[in-house]
C-alpha cells in the first residue's frame, strides 16, 4: 500500500488517478477501519477477497476477488460457480485489515426470518451494475435480509469522532425500519439513544424526515432517525432521485453532519452539519462499535435498499476528503446494466408458462379467480381456461427493466406475490403492489436453452415462481417455508415459455 507520504505527493502533482477511497480517507488522517464492498476494491492495493458467495446445489463457497489489485470485482467468475443453481452473498470481507467482515446477522430485539431467527442472506444476483464498463453485483436487500458485526475492532464507541459513506441504489427503498449502514449495538438489541450512528436511506416518517415525500438520507442514533438538529423535518434534507446515491454520515463530540450526492456525478452536499441533537441522549453519544447493513439497531428488518460499497473510519473525516473520496466514486462510473437473461419477452406479447418438471409437464400456470395454480391446459381445453393460462407482458410496474404479466381474461389484474404466495390481482397503483408485480426473467436454472426461463422476484430476488403441490409461489431455494424445499427446486422453478393460448 502507498505510504501516506507518497500518497499525498501523488495528489499534489495530480497524478494518482487509482487512491481507492480507504486510501484517500488515510491521507486525510481518517482511516478506514471497515471497508465493505461486493463491487470494487476500496483500497489501491486491495486484492484480496471482497465477498463469498454460497451456492444452492452443494452448499458450498466461493470468494470473489477483485480482477486486479484495486479494481472491479471477478463477476464472471461468480457467474462461472453459479451456473444452474441459486447462489446466496455469504460474507462481505472487511478489506481495511481490521477483520469486520459482515455476515448474516443474528437475531435480537427482533428476530430474522431463519428457523434460528437469523436474518436472511441477500441473493449474489439481484442487484447487477457496470463499473467502468466491468459487471458486479451489488447487495440487494429484501425486506427479512442483514448483515452483522457485534464483534468489531476499531471502529468508534462512546462518543468517538467517526466517519462512513456508503453507495446505494436510489430507487429502492421503502418506509419500514430500517435500511441502514454504520455502527450499531453489540447486543443486536436496542439499548438506548445515543447508542448506534448509522447512515439511514428510506422514506420512514416515524422518527425524522427531510423535505418533499422521500426517500432521505438520514442518521440512524437509534430510536429516532434524525434529518436535522431537531426531530422531525429539516426541510434542508432533500428528497433523493439519483440511481446511484453517495450517502455520508459523521460524527464527533457535539458536532455531526450528513452529506449525499450523486454517485455517478458531481459533489457531495451537506444536509445538516452542526450540534448533537437537543433530544435527551444524543450527547455526548453512547456508540457501541458494532456494524450492520440492511437493518436497524434491535434487527428490525422491515426495510429494503442496496448496498454497493461503504466505509466506516476512525476520525472525523474533513469535507474536503469526503469530496476525494465523492470524486474517486464518481470516477468508478457505476451504471446500470441488464435485470434480465435468456430468452427475450416481448411487452404487448401474449405468453403461457408450462411447468418443466417430470410429471407435470402438461400443466401451465393458470388463474382460478384470484389464486394461481397448475392445471393441464391444451389447444383443446375450454376457452375460458385457455384464457386462464394466457399472460400479456407489461414493462415492469415496479421496475422498468423487469416486466409484469396482465390476465389476458382480467384486465387490470396481475400476478404479485403477498406472503410468497402468487395471485391474481387488481392493481390498486401502490408501490407496494407495483413491487411484488414486477419480475426478471432469468436463463431457465434447470434448462438454459432457448424458450426456458425462471422468472425471479424483483423485491426478493432470492425468490422464483414455483408451483408445489400444484400452486404458486414465489420460493427460494431451501427457504424455511414448506414451499422452499429444494427438493425438485431448479426443476419447479424452470418454464416452457410458448406464445399464450389466447390473447
Ligand atoms: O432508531 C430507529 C430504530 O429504532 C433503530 O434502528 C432500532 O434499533 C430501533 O427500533
Ligand atoms: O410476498 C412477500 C411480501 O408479503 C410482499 O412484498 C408484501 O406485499 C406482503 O406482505
Ligand atoms: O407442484 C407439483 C410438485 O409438488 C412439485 O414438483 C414438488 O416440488 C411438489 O411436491
Amino acid at each position: 500500500m502507498l505510504s501516506r507520504r507518497n500518497l499525498l505527493g501523488l495528489v499534489a502533482t495530480g497524478t494518482l488517478v487509482s487512491a481507492g477511497p480507504c486510501d484517500i480517507y488515510a491521507s486525510g488522517g481518517a482511516p478506514c477501519v471497515a471497508a465493505h464492498s461486493t463491487t470494487r476494491a476500496l483500497y489501491s492495493a486491495y486484492s484480496g477477497p471482497l465477498y463469498q458467495v454460497i451456492r444452492g446445489s452443494d452448499s458450498t463457497t466461493i470468494d470473489i476477488s477483485p480482477l486486479t489489485a484495486g479494481g472491479v470485482a471477478n463477476a464472471a467468475a461468480q457467474d462461472t460457480f453459479c451456473a444452474s443453481t441459486t447462489c446466496l452473498i455469504s460474507i462481505i470481507y472487511d478489506q481495511s485489515g481490521s477483520g469486520n467482515d459482515l455476515t448474516r446477522a443474528p437475531p435480537g430485539g427482533f428476530d430474522g426470518p431463519e428457523a434460528n431467527g437469523y436474518d436472511n442472506l441477500a441473493s449474489a444476483i439481484g442487484a447487477p451494475v457496470t463499473l467502468n464498463g466491468n459487471k458486479a453485483y451489488g447487495v440487494f436487500v429484501s425486506p427479512g435480509t442483514g448483515y452483522r458485526n457485534n464483534e468489531a475492532n476499531g471502529t468508534a464507541t462512546g462518543d468517538e469522532p467517526e466517519g462512513m459513506y456508503a453507495v446505494l441504489d436510489g430507487t429502492h427503498y421503502n418506509d419500514a425500519c430500517c435500511f441502514d449502514y454504520g455502527n450499531a449495538e453489540t447486543s443486536s438489541t436496542d439499548t438506548g439513544a445515543g447508542h448506534m450512528e448509522a447512515i439511514y436511506y428510506g422514506n420512514s416518517t416515524t422518527w425524522g424526515y427531510g423535505s418533499g415525500s422521500g426517500p432521505w438520507v438520514m442518521a440512524d442514533l437509534e430510536n429516532n432517525l434524525f434529518s436535522g438538529q431537531a426531530e422531525g423535518l429539516n426541510s434542508a434534507d432533500p428528497s433523493i432521485s439519483y440511481r446511484f446515491v453517495t450517502a455520508a454520515v459523521k460524527g464527533e463530540p457535539n458536532q455531526w453532519a450528513i452529506r449525499a450526492g450523486n454517485a455517478a456525478s458531481g459533489a457531495l452536499s451537506t444536509f445538516y452539519s452542526g450540534a448533537r441533537p437537543t433530544v435527551t441522549g444524543y450527547n455526548p453519544m453512547s456508540k457501541e462499535g458494532a456494524i450492520i447493513l440492511g437493518i436497524g439497531g434491535d434487527n428490525s428488518n422491515g426495510a429494503q435498499g442496496t448496498f454497493y460499497e461503504g466505509v466506516m473510519t476512525s476520525g472525523y473525516p474533513s469535507d474536503a476528503t469526503e469530496a476525494s473520496v465523492q470524486a474517486n466514486i464518481v470516477a468508478a462510473k457505476y451504471a446500470t446494466t441488464s435485470l434480465t437473461s435468456g430468452s427475450a419477452l416481448t411487452v404487448g406479447s401474449s405468453i403461457s408458462f408450462r411447468a418443466t418438471t417430470t410429471g407435470y409437464t402438461t400443466r401451465y400456470l393458470v388463474h382460478s379467480g384470484t389464486s394461481v395454480v397448475t392445471e393441464v391446459v391444451s389447444s383443446s381445453s375450454s376457452t375460458t381456461l385457455q384464457e386462464q393460462a394466457s399472460w400479456t407482458v407489461r414493462t415492469g410496474l415496479g421496475n422498468s427493466a423487469c416486466f409484469s404479466f396482465e390476465s389476458v381474461d382480467t384486465p387490470g389484474s396481475y400476478l404479485r406475490h403477498s406472503d410468497f404466495v402468487l395471485y391474481l390481482n387488481a392493481s390498486d397503483g401502490t408501490k407496494q403492489f407495483n413491487e411484488d408485480a414486477t419480475f426478471c426473467p432469468q436463463t431457465g436454472i434447470n434448462n438454459s436453452g432457448s424458450g426456458y426461463l425462471s422468472i425471479r422476484s424483483w423485491n426478493y430476488p432470492t425468490r422464483y415462481f414455483r408451483h408445489y403441490d400444484d400452486a404458486l409461489y414465489i420460493a427460494s431455494n431451501g427457504g424455511v417455508h414448506t414451499f422452499d424445499s429444494a427438493t425438485s427446486f431448479n426443476a419447479d422453478v424452470t418454464w416452457a415459455i410458448s406464445t399464450g393460448f389466447a390473447s
